[in-house]
């Protein structure tokens, strides 16, 4: 499939797309000939490459990327937010999907706007300063890499496969894992986190530092939110992943302090891309074999890393050594001082040697490099260290190390042959060392994560991307939760930058040229220390806010339903009359195809309308339903309720038996069937076929009956793929009575409807429509993390089924028999958070006892003051009778 002129021509101008118009460098390999035997024209000359890195405008570059589906956050001004969190890490590049169903659900239809303008992304992305590998489509797969500290499951065999598959090319790593996707009835994204969580990220992706990878994705590093039925039957509407910034873009899980320490190492560390692996040794490093050490060697440097990690790699003990480096100085066991370094569990060391920090070498640093800066006279290097560690740095450097502030009694320091040699116990306060000019700042992994190094820039809306001179041109900043950017306005330093409490701001290295401080956009007045730091103090405050009581407000419920009572009239359905299918996997076993997609209906809710006319003989009614896992199923004959499939988290097709009441020979009956889907499935390996798993009714019998004595009518979302709702899109809105009148956006015609709360609930099975409005006046310049928070109600019948709108998109479905879910994040602009809202829940209950919630709240976390405003919201078009509903 061709991407469409707009979108790629978009792409091309506003942010360079990497991945899809890679051409050969030029003097280099010419890959296009070694591939096909013949040449091929340059397309660009921007983005080349070798066999150790990319180049961007000539100049070796890592890409560490993160992926984000634009998708996923229906807000178009968020992007912004997350890009600058990306940056933030170190980070110079996004990967991004686009979804082929959301662009194109009516087929030769491309619509491309509102929500689905993937414009305003590519913005965001060049105004964060952030490249784009572009991933297409047409097809795309949300899955994962590695599985968990099972043994032996560290891949070490990356370098070697590559230099099978593909020596010429850069090590590429596209899809490493970030975190997990949550299941049905799975554990939920709490305890994901803390699988893949900062020790999965120090000795997973060191370990891809140590094969020399240097294009390096991680999926994902903002997952969002599986919103209006786009996601598939094997996840929740929650797409978290328990990536390092959260559903909500909170970035408050350790995974992110944990990665920005590595991303910002690597922006600082171009020698990394010359350096070649060695092979990975037990004995040639260190004295002991639990620990296994990788070198890199550089080629046209004299740099080298080397990567230390326990040999089990999922070994939590602590293991002493000692390392044998070569160096320029020669081969030196260090510490040199006395004391050994120590391993901890789940933990991989990247030592350095022969470091260059802006023409001073660093000949060793057994601490971990986070960042180092050359300012106008004096350069600044930064090094930590896990809490109780002893390290040790060499400076090749006649000059004493002179302590500037810390801890003397644990600080010695010694010029040996031509080395300024420090060695220190890592504690929670702040060592300062001079050698030469150079400041070092020595402190504890903790201390480090709220260290931030945003790229100075001369405007206030445009983040340079990354190159080596950005690097250079950066300050540090020591302040808390976040901070964004940094740029220069005449004799102002501007920092933007987001605070969850009263936080000290320190900012190393700003510019002899610059005179005021403003944090987002106002004055702070500072103190200078007598490194020349400046300190000023950020004063947090926690506003007051008023969230609504979901159990006080009026709620108007009606029926959902009506198809079960005898005036219905379905004659506007469509007839199911295909006696063939364009199914290519599944070929019928019913006399005509009740394959929903047949249809064109391909999202949400089904119903099926099965006439006949009663012998008497009646006694089971049997069929075969599927719809993904944990999809459900209800069935009703006339306005009798006859059972359910409730829906389990591993079964994603269905034969149930239901008996039936007897029935009168001769009078005329109508089957009423609810089938839910969950999303089609998705591919795994070879030919496509688990894609094309048909949805809707597979195969059914009626006993004292052939199968064609049934004439079958059926609906999924009003008008198919011919849907109403251009704003939200094809997959929002499923085929319930409420979805397809439309009920379920902003200003339904509830006047006369009835006042009941879902916490009342129905009486007996069937749907239920529940909606209400309120206002919200949260205060601006604080991003307030929201989430609707459902409880079940124990002493009612489970199950049931419920979804959430908000303004009209469907942000949720909760099903307390199958979980885990309970909690559904909407992000500000789909919520407003300064205006009125519309809440909608369709509750569909799936047996006789009917259904209630337990509890339904609206919930905020720590309300962060936040640089980040003018959040505009997405449009949300209100409830307008539609022609033709039935
Ligand atoms: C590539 O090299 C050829 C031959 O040396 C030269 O003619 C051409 O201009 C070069 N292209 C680029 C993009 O540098
Ligand atoms: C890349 O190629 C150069 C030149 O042939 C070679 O010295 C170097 O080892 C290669 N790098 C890797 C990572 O294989
Ligand atoms: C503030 O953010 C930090 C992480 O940056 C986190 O550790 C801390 O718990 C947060 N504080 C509050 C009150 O949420
Ligand atoms: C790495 O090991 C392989 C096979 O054992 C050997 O051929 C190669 O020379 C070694 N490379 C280095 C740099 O020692
Ligand atoms: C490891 O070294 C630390 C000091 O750095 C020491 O306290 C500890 O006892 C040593 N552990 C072992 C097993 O030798
Ligand atoms: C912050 O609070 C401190 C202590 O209350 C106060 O001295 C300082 O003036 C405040 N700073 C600002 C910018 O309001
Ligand atoms: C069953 O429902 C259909 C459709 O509403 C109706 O025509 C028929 O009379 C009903 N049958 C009985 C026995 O009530
Ligand atoms: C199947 O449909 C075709 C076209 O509508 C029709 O000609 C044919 O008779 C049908 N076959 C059966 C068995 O109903
Ligand atoms: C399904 O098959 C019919 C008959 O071959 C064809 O006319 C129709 O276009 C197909 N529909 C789709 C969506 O492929």
């Amino acid at each position: 499939m061709k991407l469409p002129p707009a979108v790629l021509a978009l792409a091309c101008l506003s942010v360079q797309v990497i991945g899809n118009t890679l051409s050969n460098r030029n003097g280099s390999y010419d890959v296009a000939e070694h591939l096909n035997g013949e040449k091929h024209a340059l397309l660009q000359d921007i983005v080349t490459w070798d066999n150790q890195s990319l180049y961007i405008h000539g100049e070796r570059i890592m890409i560490f990327s993160g992926e984000i589906h634009p998708f996923r956050l229906p807000v178009q001004s968020l992007h912004l937010d997350v890009f600058q969190k990306v940056k933030a890490l170190g980070f110079n590049t996004v990967s991004f999907y686009v979804d082929w169903a959301l662009l194109e659900g009516n087929r030769g239809t491309y619509r491309a706007d509102g929500v689905f303008n993937l414009q305003p992304f590519f913005d965001a992305a060049s105004q964060a300063g952030i490249y784009l590998l572009a991933r297409p489509g047409p097809y795309i797969n949300a899955e994962d890499d590695a599985s968990l500290w099972p043994s032996g499951a560290l891949p070490t065999y990356f370098l070697e496969r590559h230099m099978q598959q593909s020596p010429s090319t850069p090590l590429s790593l596209v899809e490493f894992q970030g975190g997990f996707f949550g299941a049905w009835g799975g554990p939920g994204y709490d305890k994901c986190s803390a699988l893949f969580n900062a020790q999965f990220e120090n000795v997973f992706y060191k370990n891809n530092l140590a094969a020399g990878v240097a294009i390096m994705n991680l999926y994902m590093i903002y997952g969002g939110t599986n919103w209006g039925n786009l996601g598939y039957p094997g996840g929740y509407t929650s797409y978290d992943y328990a990536a390092a910034i959260s559903e909500t873009r909170e970035i408050n899980r350790e995974k992110y302090s944990a990665l920005k320490l590595i991303g910002n190492f690597l922006k600082v560390s171009p020698s990394y891309l010359d350096a070649v692996p060695g092979n990975a040794s037990t004995t040639q490093y260190t004295q002991t074999a639990d620990l296994t050490v990788t070198p890199l060697i550089g080629q046209n440097t004299h740099s080298a890393f080397f990567v230390v990690r326990h040999t089990d790699y999922a070994s939590t003990s602590s293991t002493n050594y000692t390392l044998k480096l070569p160096t320029s100085a020669g081969t030196l066991t260090v510490p040199q001082l006395g004391g050994s370094l120590t391993l901890n569990g789940r933990d991989t060391k990247l030592h350095v040697t022969d470091y260059e920090v802006g023409t001073i070498n660093v000949l060793y640093s057994t601490a971990e490099v986070l960042t180092w800066k050359k300012f106008h006279d004096y350069r600044v290097l930064i090094v930590y260290g896990g809490p109780g560690e002893h390290h040790e740095i060499a400076i090749s450097s006649k000059s004493a190390a002179i302590v500037l502030s810390g801890e003397q009694s644990s600080i010695l320091t010694k010029s040996v042959n031509g080395q300024s040699v420090i060695s220190w116990d890592v504690s929670s306060s702040r060592i300062i060392v001079k050698v030469e000019n150079l400041l070092i700042l020595l402190i504890d992994r903790n201390t480090a994560y709220n260290y931030w190094v945003p790229q100075l820039d001369n405007s206030p809306s445009k983040t340079d991307f990354t190159t080596m001179s950005t690097v250079e041109n950066s300050i540090i900043v020591k302040a808390g939760y976040l901070v964004r950017t940094a740029y220069i306005q005449g004799d102002q330093l501007h920092v933007t930058a987001d605070f969850n409490s009263t936080t000290e701001v320190e900012i190393i290295g700003a510019p002899k040229s610059v005179k005021c401080l403003f944090i987002n956009g106002e004055e702070f007045s500072y103190n200078r220390d007598a490194n020349d730091f400046w300190i000023a103090q950020f004063n947090y405050t926690s506003p007051d806010l008023i969230l609504p009581d979901f159990s006080k407000l009026e709620w108007k419920f009606i029926n959902s339903l009506p198809e079960v009572q005898p005036i219905y009239d379905d004659s506007a359905w469509i007839s199911a009359n295909h006696n063939t299918t364009n199914n290519t996997v599944a070929p019928l076993k019913t006399p005509v195809s009740l394959y929903s997609s047949d249809y064109g209906f391909h999202t949400g809710s089904l119903l099926y309308r099965g006439h006949f006319t009663a012998n008497g003989l009646e006694k089971t009614f049997t069929m075969q339903t599927q719809g993904g896992t944990a999809y459900g199923s209800s069935v009703w004959l006339n306005q009798t309720f006859i059972g359910s499939w409730e829906g389990s988290p591993s079964s994603d097709s269905q034969s149930s038996t239901f008996n039936l009441p007897s029935l009168e020979s001769g009078a005329s009956y109508v089957l009423t069937i609810i089938v839910e889907i969950m999303g089609l499935d998705e591919e795994w390996r070879g030919p496509p076929r688990q894609l094309k798993n048909p949805r809707g009714i597979l195969d059914y019998n009626l006993s004292g009956h052939n199968k064609d004595d049934i004439s079958w009518k059926l609906t999924g979302n009003l008008g198919g793929e011919d849907y109403i709702d251009l704003a939200r899109g094809p997959l929002n809105e499923g085929g319930l009575y409420a979805e397809r009148q439309g009920w379920h956006q902003p200003d339904p015609p509830s006047d006369h409807w009835q006042t009941s709360s879902p916490l009342t609930g129905l009486d007996k099975a069937g749907v239920g429509f529940y909606s209400t409005s309120f206002h919200l006046d949260l205060p601006r310049y604080y991003d307030v993390p929201l989430s609707f928070v459902f409880s079940d109600d124990s002493a009612t019948t489970k199950p049931y089924r419920v979804q959430l709108y908000v303004n009209g998109y469907q942000f949720g479905k909760f099903m307390p028999h199958i979980g885990p879910q309970t909690e559904f994040a909407v992000p500000q602009g789909i919520l407003n958070y300064q205006g009125k809202n519309w809440v909608a829940l369709t509750i569909w209950a799936q047996e006789n006892g009917g259904a209630k919630l337990g509890g339904f709240r609206l919930t905020n976390s720590t309300p962060v003051r936040s640089a980040l405003c003018d959040i505009v919201a997405s449009e949300q078009p209100v409830y307008e009778k539609r022609a033709g509903a039935y």
